[in-house]
Order: structure tokens, then C-alpha cells, then sequence
């Protein structure tokens, strides 16, 4: 995890809803769901998410631990999503705020259960993060970043009105020699399409 230069004042809430879905802040409690919820993921989620590669109940738990201490540091903001499209109370999705972008820049990531894709829930979740990210003081600008290969991740950001930058941007942390796509949404201009 890379030290960030910028941190928003304050964190979003610890749990957001999102029509059927709920957004919740992980917890110690979530390992067991979450480990399942990756492990029968594998084959969708390693083509795009390096870190699945060689996952096991030790990296939930390191993954947890990282995510209470993110918050509690307010560099980033992560959330189990649950909703009865699939399975009630079950993990259908891992979501998150990140603050590694620079002052006034929140980012989002995602994945969705192999189960549960295409169903509008990394959209319905990017939304929802994205006004919870606008309602934090200082925060004016929100990005998405993908592969250029990850064609349905682009779509989330494309269907609620982000704009996509003309260059490509260094992947992630660990990452950087990648090339990915950036898409923006400005405060002023954030008006989701929510269908
Ligand atoms: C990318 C991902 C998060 C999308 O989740 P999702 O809940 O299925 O997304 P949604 O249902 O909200 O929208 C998916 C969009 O991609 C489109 N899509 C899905 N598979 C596609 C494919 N193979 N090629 C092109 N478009 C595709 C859908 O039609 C939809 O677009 P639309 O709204 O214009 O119809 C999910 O596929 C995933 O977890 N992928 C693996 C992990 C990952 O790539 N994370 C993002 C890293 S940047």
C-alpha cells in the first residue's frame, strides 16, 4: 500500500445503500464470506486482479486487517456489498474510495462474484460510492482506472457520465509499468444515470 499525500477530512459512512444493495464497511466477521466469495471467483477475477492469484484464508485476513487500518488512516474506504440479487447476507461484491490520487481525488475500485455479474451491481455501487465521495469535504474529483483489456469495467464508469481522459495513465501501485484508462467525473458535474 503507498503512502498517500492527501486525505480527506473525514471518512464517508460505514454503510451506504444502493437500491436492493447494501454497502457495508468490512469487518473481522466477513472473512469467511469474502474468502468464499473470491475463492469461487478465481477463474473471473485473476485476468484483471493480480492479487487473486494465490489467495488463501491468510490473505483475507491481511486484506481485512488493511482495510481497518486504511479507514482508520483515511486512505481508503472499503466496503462488502450484500443485497438479495444472489444470495442474502453473502458477499456479491468487495467496493472501495481510495485516496492515492492526489488532493481532492478520490478512486474507486471493484469486483463483483463470478455468480452475480451483470446485473448492474458494480454500476448501482460506483454510483453510490461516487455520492458518497462528493458529500466529503474537499473532495472534488472522482476517477475510475482500468485495463484497457477490461471492457465491462469500463462500461461503470461510461454509463454514469465519467469522462474519459485522451491519455492513458500508470497502472496501480505495484503496477506502474501498465498503461490504463482514466475516467473523471468533476463535483460540479456528477449527475449519475442510475438505470
Ligand atoms: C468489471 C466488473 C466489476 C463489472 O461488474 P458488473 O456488476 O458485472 O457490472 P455491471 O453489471 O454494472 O455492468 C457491466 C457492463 O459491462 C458489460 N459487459 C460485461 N461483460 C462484457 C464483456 N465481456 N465485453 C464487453 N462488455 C461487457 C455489460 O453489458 C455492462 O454494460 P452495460 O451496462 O452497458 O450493458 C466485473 O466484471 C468484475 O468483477 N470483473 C473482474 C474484476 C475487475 O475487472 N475489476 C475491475 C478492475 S479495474
Amino acid at each position: 500500500m503507498t503512502t498517500p499525500t492527501w486525505a480527506p477530512p473525514a471518512a464517508p459512512p460505514e454503510a451506504l445503500v444502493a437500491g436492493e444493495l447494501r454497502l457495508d464497511r468490512w469487518r473481522p466477521g466477513d472473512r469467511d464470506d469474502l474468502y468464499a466469495a473470491v475463492d469461487t471467483s478465481r477463474a473471473h477475477l485473476e485476468p484483471f486482479l493480480p492479487w487473486v492469484a494465490g489467495y488463501e484464508p491468510a490473505s483475507t485476513e491481511w486484506f481485512l486487517n488493511q482495510a481497518h487500518e486504511g479507514w482508520e488512516m483515511r486512505r481508503e474506504f472499503n466496503y462488502r456489498v450484500s443485497g438479495p440479487a444472489v444470495a442474502p447476507g453473502r458477499v456479491l461484491a468487495g467496493v472501495g474510495l481510495m485516496a492515492r490520487q492526489g488532493p481532492g481525488e478520490l478512486e474507486i475500485g471493484y469486483w463483483v462474484h463470478a455468480a452475480a455479474v451483470g446485473r448492474g451491481i458494480a454500476r448501482a455501487a460506483a454510483a453510490a460510492l461516487t455520492d458518497a465521495a462528493f458529500a466529503l469535504p474537499g473532495v472534488e474529483c472522482v476517477r475510475i482506472h482500468h485495463d484497457p483489456r477490461n471492457v465491462a469495467s469500463g462500461r461503470i464508469p461510461a454509463r454514469l457520465g465519467y469522462r474519459r481522459l485522451p491519455d492513458l495513465v500508470p497502472g496501480p501501485p505495484g503496477r506502474e509499468d501498465e498503461r490504463h484508462v482514466a475516467w473523471v467525473v468533476w463535483k460540479d458535474e456528477w449527475a449519475p444515470v442510475r438505470g
